[in-house]
C-alpha cells in the first residue's frame, strides 16, 4: 500500500520523500488529454510527455524530428487531463544542446505555454550549462543518461549502454554531477542492472529506470508499449499488460462488418 497515494499533487519533494522512504515511483508517458486522464486517475506519480511522441504519435523512426511547438501541443493536452501527477516534458532535439540561453528560452516556453511542472533533457557534462541555466530560473530539471535516443546516430544502435568500464565510470560521474547541481531526478535507460543500483546508491535524487533493473527508485515505460499498441517493439525490459493492437483491430473489424451488413445502427441507435 502506498504511503503517498493521498498526496493531492506530486511534487519534486514528494519524489525525494518517496526515494528516502524506499517507495518506488511510477512514471509513464502520455501525449494527449484522454490518456493522461486515465493514467492520472490510476494513480501514476509522474507523467512524461516524452519526445517518443515522435515515434508513437507521429510515426517517425527516431525522436529527432519532433519540434518544440509539437511538444508544447502534446504537453498542454496532457496538463488539461491531470489532477495529481507531476508532468515533465522532454526538451526536443536541437532546443538545448550547445546554447544554454536557447535552452532556457525553450524550457520557459514549455512551462508558460503548457502548464507543465518540469523539463527533461538528455546528457551529462556536455549539457551542464543548459541545465544550470534552466535550474537558475526555478524550473525543475530531470536528467537522462545511458541510452539517449536523441544521440542515436552517434551510437549507431539501440543496444545496452555502459557495459564497458570507461563508459560506466563516465555515467557515474555524470549522474553525481546532475544530482549535485540540483536535478530532481535522473532517467537511466538501457544500462546494466548493477550500474543502475550503483547510480541509485550514489545520488541523492530519485533514479527512474527503463531497462536499468529493479534496484532503481522507480520505473518508466512508454504507455503505447505497456498497453500493446506498438506491436513490433519487443525489448527485454518491456512488460506488456494488454494487447490493445489486437483488441482495437478486432473492434474495428466488427464495426466494419456491422456497417456493411446494415446491423449498425439498429432501431435503438437512431432517432
Ligand atoms: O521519450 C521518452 O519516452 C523517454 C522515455 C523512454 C524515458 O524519454
Amino acid at each position: 500500500m502506498s504511503k503517498f497515494k493521498e498526496v493531492k499533487r506530486v511534487t519534486t519533494h514528494t519524489m525525494k520523500a518517496m526515494k528516502d522512504a524506499g517507495e518506488k515511483i511510477g512514471m509513464l508517458t502520455a501525449y494527449d488529454f484522454s490518456m493522461a486522464r486515465i493514467v492520472d486517475d490510476a494513480g501514476i506519480d509522474i507523467i512524461l510527455v516524452g519526445d517518443s511522441a515522435s515515434n508513437v504519435m507521429a510515426g517517425h523512426e527516431t525522436t529527432l524530428p519532433i519540434t518544440l511547438d509539437q511538444m508544447i501541443y502534446h504537453a498542454s493536452s496532457v496538463v488539461r487531463g491531470i489532477k495529481r501527477a507531476f508532468v515533465v516534458v522532454d526538451l526536443p532535439f536541437g532546443s538545448y544542446q550547445g546554447d544554454s540561453k536557447a535552452a532556457l528560452r525553450a524550457a520557459i516556453r514549455i512551462m508558460k505555454e503548457s502548464g507543465a511542472h518540469g523539463v527533461k533533457l538528455e546528457g551529462g557534462e556536455e549539457v551542464r550549462d543548459s541545465i544550470e541555466r534552466i535550474l537558475s530560473a526555478g524550473i525543475p530539471v530531470m536528467g537522462h543518461l545511458g541510452l539517449t535516443p536523441q544521440s542515436i546516430y552517434k551510437f549507431g544502435t539501440y543496444t545496452v549502454r555502459a557495459k564497458e568500464e570507461e563508459e560506466a565510470k563516465q555515467l557515474l560521474k555524470d549522474a553525481k554531477m546532475l544530482s549535485k547541481i540540483g536535478c530532481f531526478g535522473i532517467v537511466l535507460e538501457k544500462i546494466p542492472a548493477v550500474l543502475g543500483k550503483q547510480v541509485t546508491e550514489l545520488v541523492k535524487c530519485p533514479t527512474i529506470g527503463i531497462g536499468a533493473g529493479n534496484e532503481v527508485d522507480g520505473q518508466v515505460l512508454v504507455i503505447h508499449d505497456l498497453i500493446g499498441i506498438s506491436k513490433d517493439f519487443h525489448p527485454r525490459f518491456l512488460r506488456r499488460y494488454l494487447d490493445l493492437y489486437a483488441e482495437i483491430k478486432g473492434a474495428v473489424e466488427s464495426y466494419i462488418a456491422d456497417v456493411k451488413s446494415t446491423d449498425f445502427p439498429n432501431e435503438k441507435e437512431q432517432y
